[in-house]
């Protein structure tokens, strides 16, 4: 079983280049099947999340290109089927946005329904919603999702919550769809933006997107295209984060600055220097760490994909910090990993209380999803003694070369293989 052990208590300090957007990469990927021609993405993370995606487009047809570590060449011309079978959609929630994709192409498509990381109940009931506006009908057998149309017409959508999944899926339907699609509701998310550029570089008509309201006029035809995906606001702020629980000296480069404004807010709140240029932030720490309360929140509000990274800092910091997590049902599941590093946080419901603690001591630990195991690495990098962590399977899920970046930035990290499982005192 691979491991990652940090030996913590190092000051980060040096340079991190951030990669692509991992929640971008995954829309725009299932959009190149809507092309009549061959797709050139740029800037795209080599993460397992990309790379299943891209062996699922393969194994319906498409012809796949790696031609370097971040650009992907695609002829999704070769696709005669709208079916995406069970094996490999089941690991991945963003699998779901290959029905869009599939009835935006086909007017009709069969996905297994989708897998991902676990906090609480991940319904489809608003993409589902979408569809039906648009004159698709659904249906469940064997876990697999069947939608088809007749013939896709353009409608009005309500969103009742707001939900990235459903957004970018009704897009990946109405593009081709005929007549205008209006999306009230619409999530408003960076990737959201990215994807509506993506389309419209393929000869779509979508406006409005980063708003509440998107406008889709449908098309015939979309063309093939080159395209760059965003640098990704959560690796990002998982490298600010972690600066600033180390209390070191860190330049975060290629990112958007506008993009992380209620993560710098937040830091700054607790004393934490962010400094920013054009395409960087410079992140120093060297006083003590203020506590602060936390809402997640849709964009522009403070990332719930955040979240577990904001906490595992709020532990070391001065002071009692609330978290409130209030876009997903169960995203605490890491709460028992840092108290076993000695963190003091009690939980009701979607409300953290964290008490913050002088120090951290390093654990045998699990990575519980994406996110947590992002915030596990961040605790151990602030922690004194060593951490081992198990799971890390979710972390390569959605971080580029973290162990390297992390390394290359000063830390005491390796990735270790040992198949004697750590066991957890009681
Ligand atoms: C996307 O998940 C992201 N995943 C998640 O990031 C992120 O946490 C989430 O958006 C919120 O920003 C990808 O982009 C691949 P939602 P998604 O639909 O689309 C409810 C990561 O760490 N809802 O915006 O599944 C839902 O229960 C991952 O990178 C419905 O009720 O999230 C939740 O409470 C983890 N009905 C809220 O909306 C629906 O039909 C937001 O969910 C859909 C969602």
């Amino acid at each position: 079983m691979e491991k990652i052990v940090v030996n913590g208590g190092k000051k980060l300090h040096g340079k991190v280049q951030i990669s692509g957007a991992k929640n971008a990469a995954v829309a725009i990927l299932p959009g190149v099947i809507l092309a009549d021609g061959v797709c050139r993405i740029e800037n795209i993370p080599n993460i397992m999340d990309v790379n299943l995606m891209a062996t699922i487009l393969h194994q319906m047809g498409a012809r796949v290109n790696r031609i370097n570590k971040s650009t992907l060449e695609i002829d999704p011309t070769y696709i005669r089927t709208p079916i995406a079978t069970y094996d490999l959609v089941r690991h991945m929630r963003a699998s779901s946005y290959l029905m869009g994709a599939l009835l935006g192409k086909f007017s009709r498509a069969e996905v297994a329904l989708p897998g991902g990381c676990d906090f609480g109940v991940r319904p489809l009931d608003q993409h589902l919603k979408g569809f039906g506006v648009l004159g698709a009908e659904h249906s469940v057998v064997g876990g697999m999702i069947n939608v088809k149309a007749e013939h896709l017409t353009g409608g009005h959508i309500y969103l009742d919550v707001v939900s990235v999944g459903a957004t970018v899926n009704i897009m990946l339907a109405a593009v081709k769809a005929e007549g205008r699609t209006i999306i009230e509701n619409a999530a408003k998310e960076p990737h959201i933006v990215d994807l509506a550029n993506f389309l419209n570089s393929m000869g779509a008509d979508v406006r409005g997107a980063g708003t509440d309201v998107i406008k889709i006029n449908g098309v015939k035809h979309l063309t093939g295209t080159v395209y760059s995906i965003i640098p990704d606001q959560i690796e990002a702020g998982t490298y600010m984060v972690a600066a600033a629980a180390t209390g070191g000296d860190v330049l975060v480069q290629n990112v958007i600055t506008k993009h992380l404004e209620s993560i710098t807010a937040k830091l700054r709140e607790m004393g934490v220097e962010v400094d920013e240029y054009e395409d960087s932030v410079r992140i120093r720490r060297n006083g003590s760490l203020h506590r602060c309360n936390v809402k997640t929140m849709p964009h522009p509000g403070f990332p719930t994909d955040m979240q577990p990274q904001i906490a595992a800092l709020l532990s070391i910091a001065d002071g009692t910090s609330i978290v409130n997590e209030a876009v997903w049902d169960n995203r605490f599941r890491y709460v028992d990993e840092l108290k076993r590093m000695g963190a003091a946080i009690s939980v009701d419901g979607k409300i953290a209380v964290i008490e913050g603690v002088k120090e951290l001591i390093g654990a045998p630990v699990k990575a519980t999803d994406l996110r947590a195991g992002a915030a596990m690495i961040i605790a151990a990098l602030a922690a004194s003694g060593t951490t081992y962590i198990e799971d890390i399977h979710h972390i390569e899920r959605g971080y580029e070369e973290v162990v390297d970046k992390f390394a290359a930035l000063g830390a005491d990290i390796r990735r270790v293989y040992s198949d004697d499982p750590i066991v957890h005192t009681a």
